[in-house]
C-alpha cells in the first residue's frame, strides 16, 4: 500500500534517538521506495540550528549508525531536501503556531489533506506539555489523519502510567496513540508469530505438558555507557523487564490469534500480561534478584563501576542487573516457571529465548549410550546471532550405540540473503500506515506495570547490602544462579550453532 502525502515531526530532533535511529530507519525506508511520494520531516528542539546545520549533523548519523549509507550518488542530499529543522520551546504554546504554519503550507502545496506524524523523542517529563500543547493544533484533533509516538519510558509506575494514559485519552483517541517499544519491530521477534502459529508442528506441545520451563535472557556487554543519569531513575527492570522482556514473553506464551487485526493480538498479549501471577511483596526475595556491578577488568581494560559512572550517585543502589521467575496462572502455562534476566556489563551480548521440553517419558538405552544426552531444547536468538535451533538426539555415527545432541537450525543469514529492515524502520512504516499491533496499547502498559510494581516498591523500601555484587564480564551476582539453580536448572547461553553440533 503507497502512502498518502506525510508531515513528520520530530520532538527531540537534535537528540540521540533521532540521530542514531529514526532518521537512518527514515532514509532507509526512503532508499527501498516505502516513503510517500510527498513528505516533509521537521525536527525540532531547543538547539540553535539552520537547516544546513541540521542536515549535517543528521548525516553524520547515518554514516555512522545506519544500515546504508550514501548510497547512489548524491541520494542523502536529495533525501535531506525534505528535512527541516524547527527551534521552538515546548513549554510555549506559541511556538507550535509554527508546526501548524508548515502542515498548512504543505497541504496547500500538495493540494491534499496530509497524514501528520508527531514522534515525541523527549524525555518522559516533557511528554504531558508536548501533549497538550499539541492539542491545541486543528490537526491533531483529527482522529483519521494525526497520529502521536510515545517513546519509552511509559510512566515510572503503575501510578505514573496510568497518570499520563489518562492524560493522553483526554487528548487523543487511543487509534492515535502509538507507545513503542523497539523489540517489537525486531525481525526476529515478529518471526516468533510465524514459528509458533503458521506451523502446524510447534502448537500442539507448547503447554504445560510439554515444556518444562522457558527463559529470557537480554544480556549487554557495556555499561549504562553516558546514560547514567536517566538510569539512576530507572535500573534494569524499569529499562528492559517492564517492557522488552514482558512482550517477548507474551509473544511465546499468547494463545493463538484467529486473526491479525490489531486489537485481536494485543488482546492475546493483554491476557497474558493479566495472568501472570502478582508477586506478593514479602515472596519478592524468592522470585526476584538484583545486582549492580562493579569495577572491573575486560579485556585488558579498567571499567568503571556503576557507582563511579557519570551522573549516577556513589552510593546508588538502583539495579543494573535483574532475574524474576514469573508464572502464568493460565490453562496452558500452570506451574511452567518463565526465567527472565537482563543486565549491564554480561559476559555476553545475546537476546534469546529458550524453550526447555520436558524429558522423555522412558529411555531405553544403555546408560552408555547416553553420556551426553539432553532434553529437547527450542532456542530462538534475537540478537546479535539471529537463529532457531532444535535440540535433539542424534546417533554418533560408529558400531555402539552412542547418543549425543545436535542441533536442526533455521539461520537467517544462510536463508535469507537480503539485509532485514532494522526495528524503527519497520515500526515508523507502520505508524505511517497507522497500523498499531506491534504497539502497546494503553492496558497492556499499565498490566505491565502492575506486574513489576511490588517487586520495585520492595527493592526501593529494603536498599540493598551487597552492591555492587557482580563484576563486569560475568553473568551477575551468584543468587541470580541460585535462582533457577535450587530448582534444578541452569541458565542457558548458546555457542555458536555450528560449534554446537556433532560433537
Ligand atoms: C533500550 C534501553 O530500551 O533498549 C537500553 O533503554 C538498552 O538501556 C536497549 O540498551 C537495548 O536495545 P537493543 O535493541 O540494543 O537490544
Amino acid at each position: 500500500k503507497k502512502l498518502g502525502p506525510t508531515v513528520i515531526f520530530i520532538f527531540g530532533g537534535s537528540g540521540d534517538l533521532n540521530q542514531r535511529k529514526l532518521t537512518p530507519a527514515l532514509y532507509n525506508l526512503w532508499l527501498d521506495g516505502l516513503m510517500p511520494e510527498q513528505f516533509s520531516i521537521t525536527g525540532t528542539g531547543r538547539t540553535d540550528y539552520s537547516d544546513e546545520k541540521f542536515r549535517e549533523h543528521l548525516l553524520q548519523g547515518i554514516n555512522e549508525f545506519s544500515r546504508r549509507k550514501d548510497e547512489k550518488n548524491g541520494s542523502w542530499e536529495e533525501f535531506a531536501s525534505h528535512i527541516s529543522y524547527l527551534r521552538m520551546d515546548v513549554d510555549k504554546p506559541e511556538d507550535y503556531n509554527a508546526m501548524a504554519g508548515i502542515i498548512s503550507d504543505h497541504e496547500a502545496a500538495w493540494g491534499v489533506s496530509a497524514n501528520v506524524l508527531f514522534y515525541l523523542a523527549v524525555a518522559p517529563q516533557l511528554v504531558p506539555e508536548i501533549a497538550t500543547n499539541l492539542n491545541k493544533l486543528k490537526k491533531a484533533k483529527d482522529k483519521d489523519k494525526a497520529r502521536i509516538v510515545v517513546e519509552k519510558p511509559f510512566g515510572h509506575d503503575l501510578k505514573s502510567a496510568q497518570e499520563l494514559n489518562k492524560l493522553l485519552t483526554n487528548l487523543f483517541d487511543e487509534s492515535q496513540i502509538y507507545r513503542i517499544d523497539h523489540y517489537l519491530g525486531k525481525e526476529t521477534v515478529q518471526n516468533i508469530l510465524a514459528l509458533r502459529f503458521a506451523n502446524a508442528l510447534f502448537e500442539p506441545i507448547w503447554n504445560r505438558h510439554y515444556i518444562d520451563h522457558v527463559q529470557i535472557t537480554a544480556a549487554e556487554t557495556v555499561g549504562v555507557e553516558d546514560r547514567g543519569g536517566y538510569y539512576e531513575r530507572s535500573g534494569a527492570l524499569r529499562d528492559m523487564v517492564q517492557n522488552h522482556i514482558l512482550q517477548l514473553l507474551c509473544m511465546v506464551a499468547m494463545e493463538a490469534p484467529v486473526s491479525f487485526e490489531a486489537d485481536e493480538i494485543r488482546n492475546k498479549k493483554s491476557d497474558v500480561l493479566n495472568a501472570i501471577r502478582k508477586i506478593k511483596k514479602e515472596e519478592v526475595q524468592k522470585y526476584a534478584v538484583r545486582g549492580q556491578y562493579s569495577s572491573g577488568w575486560i579485556e585488558g581494560k579498567k571499567e568503571k563501576g556503576y557507582r563511579e559512572e557519570k551522573g549516577v550517585d556513589p552510593d546508588s543502589s538502583v539495579e543494573t542487573f535483574a532475574a524474576v521467575k514469573f508464572y502464568i496462572d493460565n490453562w496452558r502455562w500452570q506451574g511452567v516457571p518463565f526465567y527472565v534476566r537482563t543486565g549491564k556489563y554480561l559476559k555476553e551480548k545475546t537476546t534469546l529465548i529458550t524453550i526447555q521440553f520436558k524429558e522423555a517419558p522412558k529411555y531405553a538405552f544403555p546408560p552408555e549410550a547416553s553420556e551426553t544426552w539432553r532434553a529437547n531444547r527450542l532456542s530462538i536468538s534475537i540478537q546479535p546471532e539471529e537463529d532457531i535451533r532444535l535440540l535433539f538426539q542424534a546417533k554418533r555415527p560408529g558400531q555402539t550405540m552412542s547418543l549425543n545432541p545436535v542441533n536442526m537450525v533455521f539461520s537467517y543469514a544462510d536463508s535469507y540473503n537480503a539485509p532485514q529492515p532494522e526495528a524503527y524502520e519497520t515500526l515508523l512504516l507502520d505508524a505511517m500506515m497507522g497500523n498499531p499491533t506491534q504497539f502497546m496499547r494503553g492496558d497492556q502498559v499499565e498490566v505491565a506495570w502492575e506486574v513489576i510494581d511490588p517487586i520495585l516498591d520492595t527493592w526501593e523500601n529494603r536498599p540493598p547490602v551487597d552492591f555492587p555484587n557482580y563484576a563486569p564480564g560475568s553473568w551477575g551476582p551468584e543468587d541470580a544462579e541460585a535462582l533457577i539453580a535450587r530448582e534444578g536448572r541452569n541458565w542457558i547461553t548458546l555457542p555458536p550453532a555450528k560449534k554446537e553440533n556433532g560433537n
